[in-house]
């Protein structure tokens, strides 16, 4: 988009909340543990929470499974402490965008045990059922979460999709009532006041592409493709979504587009189009898994992977759409331990990760704990995971396809979702000051050293650094509305970039690894004064811009006119 708002201004903190900060002493992160910690966010300066699902979940899948979309899961207390967090977060001038789970519900939502019962009733074409096909499964798509995608309903006799685990059915977007009652279900929560969503799998929504019509199981004649996202109606549903209810409010939007490429993202966030502000897209989340394999299946990042994939989408929807940027959320490891350094360098990388991202042009996104450096953890056994993708890639390569126990632990260990999900790190005291029970699922054993209180404390940690990126953007428009230009794009080991703004320019300089280089300036970038904006080692005031030796994971920002 062309025009400046507020949603392009921001910085945006996600927010776990079962791992945030528990308030109870079950064990559990809560909405009042969110509440006591609303300053500690204030003090980072971000200017909006996303807060992962807080609706009623019988927890299959963390949340994501939704059986009541209008209450409040009881683990995480009541509607009433949620009004007092969305007022306590107003109150400091931070915005929160809820997360919108409607691609699919919980098999314990009413729709669906309503759906399930003999079929003439009104909820069952809110889902998704075909009858057998030859027998078997009416297609062989597999469930993100792995097996078919489809199970049987001993009840009614068919089957009912599910794009992930069999307690997610997907919900059927071609029935005008079902979006009625989501149009409906969304004024709800925005005439509480929030002030936008993040909306989960959105370009999954639509189907019916892929997807013989019931009719032609019957007549025994289907003819089904392989299911892709961004299917041809996911747009309609999107504009009619904003004409319904999102242009009748000052939100942000952001849509969960797997698979979606830079061009499909243009038609998402394009401004003409009204449909939303901006997308996740996946591609540099995707540079360390084996082409065509799944995220299981490692393989080192090529750096000049990572700087083609991310100048292509920054130049891509430059002036039409919006990008999104972010390293870490809840289903992806920690980038310090996945593209920096957890160990000697674990502060350097951390604070070099966050400048680059930081200063590209879009929307910032911090994963709780991000900004004080968390890890990614190594549990000894897999009965101390909990993450159903994890427990799923387990069995399935080790129990039914005889891989080698060590190397699926490794891949879980690399990219498993409870990397990011272990508690906040708050302290040095049990538990870290997150829980004063049991918690839900064990800490990284380093949160004596790692964790906010330390943080704090110390004027060169990472919090600070990233306390810093966020005020910079309130200082200089350039970081947010300047346009971007990768520089060096050849060089091995340095990610460095400009951004422009009228004749104003920043010249963003990252040496990605620990070996020291030397970053030289390219010579048609001519300027006449240079300020040192931000940097992540002591530097010298007569440091010339022209040529520079690059210490480990070195990172400099300078302003030049
Ligand atoms: C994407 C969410 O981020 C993930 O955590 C969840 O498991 C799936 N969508 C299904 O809702």
């Amino acid at each position: 988009m062309k025009g400046k708002q507020w949603w392009k201004e921001s910085v945006i903190y996600q927010i776990y909340p079962r791992s945030f900060m528990d308030s109870n002493g079950d064990g559990i992160g809560d909405i009042r543990g969110i509440i006591s910690k609303l300053d500690y966010l204030k003090k980072l300066g971000v200017d909006v929470v996303w807060l992962s699902p807080v609706y009623k979940s019988p927890n299959d899948d963390n949340g994501y499974d939704i059986s009541n979309y209008e209450d409040i899961m009881d683990e995480f207390g009541t509607l009433k402490d949620w009004e007092e967090l969305l007022e306590e977060m107003h109150n400091r001038g931070i915005k929160l965008v809820m997360d919108l789970v409607v691609n699919h519900t919980s098999d314990e939502h009413q729709w669906f045990t309503e759906a399930r019962k003999p079929k003439d009733n009104p909820y069952r074409d809110y889902y998704i059922w075909r009858p057998p096909l030859n027998g078997k499964a009416p297609t062989d798509w597999t469930a993100v979460f792995g097996g078919s995608a489809w199970e049987y309903d001993d009840q009614t006799g068919e089957y009912y999709l599910h794009m992930f685990s069999k307690k997610q059915p997907d919900v059927n977007w071609e029935n005008p009532e079902l979006r009625d009652e989501i149009y409906k279900m969304m004024k709800f929560w925005l005439d509480k006041g929030v002030d936008g969503f993040r909306m989960d799998v959105i370009n999954m929504i639509s189907k019916k592409e892929f997807l013989a019509p019931y009719e032609d199981f019957i007549s025994g004649d289907p003819v089904n493709k392989e299911y892709e996202p961004n299917g041809e109606r996911v747009h309609d549903f999107l504009q009619e979504m904003n004409k319904e209810v999102l242009s009748e409010y000052d939100i942000m939007t952001v849509g969960e587009c797997p698979g979606v490429s830079p061009e499909q993202a243009e038609l998402y966030t394009g401004e003409d189009r009204k449909e939303l502000n901006m997308v996740f897209q996946f591609e540099h989340m995707s540079l360390d898994k084996q082409p065509g394999k799944q995220k299981w299946d490692l393989k080192p990042l090529d750096l000049k992977d990572l700087k083609a994939n991310l100048s292509k989408w920054q130049k891509q929807l430059e002036n039409k759409g919006w990008n999104s940027l972010y390293w870490n959320n809840h289903d992806q490891p920690r980038i310090v331990s996945r593209f920096g350094n957890d160990g000697e360098y674990r502060v350097e990388s951390a604070k070099m990760l966050g400048t680059l991202l930081h200063m590209m042009q879009g929307t910032p996104y911090i994963y709780q704990g991000e900004e004080i450096g968390m890890t990614n953890v190594r549990f000894s056994s897999i009965y101390d995971y909990n993450d159903i993708e994890s427990l799923n890639i387990y069995k399935e390569r080790v129990l039914e396809q005889s891989y080698d126990p060590n190397e699926v632990m490794e891949s879980i260990y690399t990219k498993g979702r409870d990397n990011a999900r272990t508690p906040m790190q708050w302290e040095s005291s049990a538990n870290a000051g997150f829980t004063a029970g049991t918690p839900w699922l064990q800490l990284n054993p380093n949160y004596p050293e790692i964790n906010a209180a330390k943080a704090l404390e110390d004027q060169n940690s990472i919090f600070y650094h990233y306390q810093k990126l966020i005020s910079l953007r309130k200082q200089h428009e350039i970081i947010v509305y300047g346009s971007y230009d990768l520089i060096l794009e050849d060089h091995d080991s340095i990610f460095a970039y400009t951004r422009t703004l009228g004749n104003e320019r920043l010249i963003i300089i990252n040496n990605f690894y620990e070996k020291e280089t030397r970053f030289e300036l390219p010579e048609d970038i001519q300027y006449t004064k240079a300020e040192l904006l931000i940097s992540n080692y002591p530097v010298n005031e007569d440091q010339s811009l022209a040529a520079i030796k690059l210490r480990p994971y070195e990172s400099l920002v300078f302003r030049c006119s």
